[in-house]
């Protein structure tokens, strides 16, 4: 009852290729050819029924063959992951910013899929570990598939992807021996830190309960690179994506996180699914963070820089939409495993911005899923759009779409498959006016890599603190190499004094200098963990 007919409609699509094994059906091959036995193997057996096992059957083969290749490669990063289905609908327009009807149109229920995930560790690898969080959405709109590709922190830890394998190397397991499994407590991660200072607001965050969430239901969740609205005035506004639990935001202590990996790893799994079986759906508002374009400059900090936030007091979040996750995968492997996000997957009246963190991401995303699951993958029910695909794309291994015709190009004489015009909804890129030289380069706004990890600091309660302070203790004890654990601490320093020396007792480590001053500034929103609550609710 709580599925609108948009969702019916995803699920007749997902129905189209779907088993049953409620309704009784005779076991058979692949090939369809009903099969006698499950027990056993083709043999020729002697007077006391023993004998040896014949290659020739066909049917034990089939079944050790489909067995041998059901694993595919994990994801590189966030291979651990949980996901839902739900809905989407705004309960403000959002037209002053964009012409894209899922944005716009208040009667619209948008279908969507969810998947949260940890991003260190494998497959297998406990819930509740210290680590950051994805929260991917997959909007089905009738314009095509939206992502947002995000995380439970609104900030990263590099300015531009060309680091991207530099930074999930350090923090993946050291190289000669897989140690350690999921956790940021090794030398490798903090050597990278260290030598890497565009990272130190990130870490920060990390460091903070954030990473350590009580409920995927109870988690933030940030599209973090800067995105780009167009209305239908042809105006163009840079935005940020916000979603906020209606729960408010929760986080486990490091004591129950431990224990809950050792005695429950499947701890935020289980959660969300039973939530959802019991019809407790959980929620989120959606709200946009906005910049004129012709505000870009007006910032003492750059907006393409996705290690910096946007502090609400300077650029408020309007929440405008509200997300309801209402109903459990029906197989985790073909849904929650082989969805596939990418944050190029942008519909009409949503754009890119010049973020380097995000151009590299439009590549990535599509080209590590193409070893992942096959350059056909988007024909995967859950990958698939609501709306019609019609292109001349064709073959590669497993294609499974039969486009019937005589043509497989543009133009043609039959005018089959023709461009379609701006009135009929193309996605029409935004003329943005550029000019400039080639170089490796990005602007001086980049280069502060202090001033954000100092305000978040500064934005903590005292308990938000000393969870910070105990977590750097712990993690950086884990440190065997003194040379990592000495210059970290002294790094510490440079967002605070007290943090550092505070840190170093607490290690028995030797006691830090000043680094750079901390002026004490703070942001509103950085520490807020309840929903503002004032937005109106459209269950
Ligand atoms: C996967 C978020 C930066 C490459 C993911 C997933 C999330 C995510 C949520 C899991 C998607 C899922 O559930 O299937 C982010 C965020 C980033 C970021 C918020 C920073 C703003 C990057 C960068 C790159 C990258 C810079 C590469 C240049 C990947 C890859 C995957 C992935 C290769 C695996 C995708 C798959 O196998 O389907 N990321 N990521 N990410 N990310 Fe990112």
């Amino acid at each position: 009852a709580a599925l609108g007919s948009r969702e019916g409609d995803k699920l007749k699509d997902l129905a189209h290729d779907t088993k049953d094994t409620t309704n009784k059906d005779r076991l058979t091959t692949d090939y369809g050819v009903k099969q006698g036995t499950a027990d056993d193997w083709l043999k020729v057996v002697s007077k006391d029924k023993t004998g040896p096992m014949l290659l020739e059957d066909p049917f034990a083969r089939e079944r050790i063959m489909r067995f041998d290749h059901e694993r595919i490669p994990e994801r590189v990063v966030h291979a651990r992951g949980s996901g839902a289905f739900g809905k989407f609908r705004v309960f403000e327009s959002a037209e002053d910013l964009t012409f894209a009807p899922v944005l716009t149109d208040t009667s619209r229920e948008t279908p969507v899929f969810v998947r949260f995930s940890t991003v260190v560790g494998s497959r297998g690898s406990a819930d509740t570990v210290r680590d950051v969080r994805g929260f991917a959405v997959k909007f089905y709109t009738d314009e095509g598939n939206w992502d947002i590709v995000g995380n439970n922190i609104p900030v990263f830890f590099i300015q531009d992807a060309i680091k991207f394998p530099d930074v999930i190397h350090a923090v993946k397991p050291e190289p000669h021996n897989e140690v350690p499994q999921a956790q940021t407590a090794h030398n490798n991660f903090w050597d990278f830190e260290f030598n890497h200072t565009e990272s130190t607001h990130m870490f920060m965050w990390a460091m903070s309960d954030r990473a350590i969430p009580r409920s995927f239901r109870m988690m933030q969740g940030f599209g973090v690179n800067t995105f780009t609205l167009i209305n239908a005035k042809g105006e163009r506004h840079f935005v940020k994506f916000t979603w906020t639990p209606e729960l408010g935001v929760h986080s486990l202590v490091w004591d129950e996180a431990l224990k809950l990996a050792g005695q429950d790893p499947d701890f935020h799994r289980k959660d969300l699914w039973e939530a959802i079986a019991n019809g407790v759906y959980p929620k989120w508002k959606f709200g946009i963070q906005a910049i004129p374009e012709a505000d870009e400059h007006k910032f003492d900090f750059d907006i393409l820089d996705a290690t910096k936030v946007w502090p609400e007091d300077l650029v408020p979040t309007r929440y405008i939409g509200e997300m309801e996750l209402n109903r459990n995968p029906d197989e985790f492997f073909t849904q929650v495993e082989q969805i596939a996000f990418c944050t190029s997957h942008i519909v009409p009246g949503i754009g890119f911005s010049d973020d380097p963190l995000l151009q590299g991401r439009n590549f990535s995303y599509f080209d590590t899923q193409i070893s992942r699951l096959g350059i056909n993958f988007q024909e995967l029910p859950i990958n698939r759009p609501i709306c019609p695909v019609m292109n001349f794309n064709r073959d590669g291994a497993l294609r499974h779409t039969i486009t019937r015709g005589t043509v497989n190009y543009w133009p043609n004489r039959f005018e089959v498959c023709p461009p379609a015009s701006k009135e009929e909804g193309a996605y029409v890129e935004y003329a943005q006016k550029i000019a400039g030289i080639k170089a490796r380069m990005r602007s001086d706004k980049f280069k502060d890599h202090f001033s954000q990890a100092q305000l978040f600091w500064n934005s903590m309660s005292a308990v938000e603190k000393r969870h910070i302070i105990n977590a750097f203790a712990f993690e950086l004890d884990h440190c065997e190499d003194p040379v990592v654990f000495g210059r970290m601490v002294q790094r510490l320093a440079d967002i605070d004094l007290n943090l550092a020396e505070t840190v170093a007792e607490l290690v028995g480590g030797e006691a830090p200098k000043q680094g750079r001053p901390n002026h004490g500034r703070r942001a509103r929103a950085l520490s807020q963990t309840e929903f503002p609550g004032s937005a109106p609710t459209i269950a």
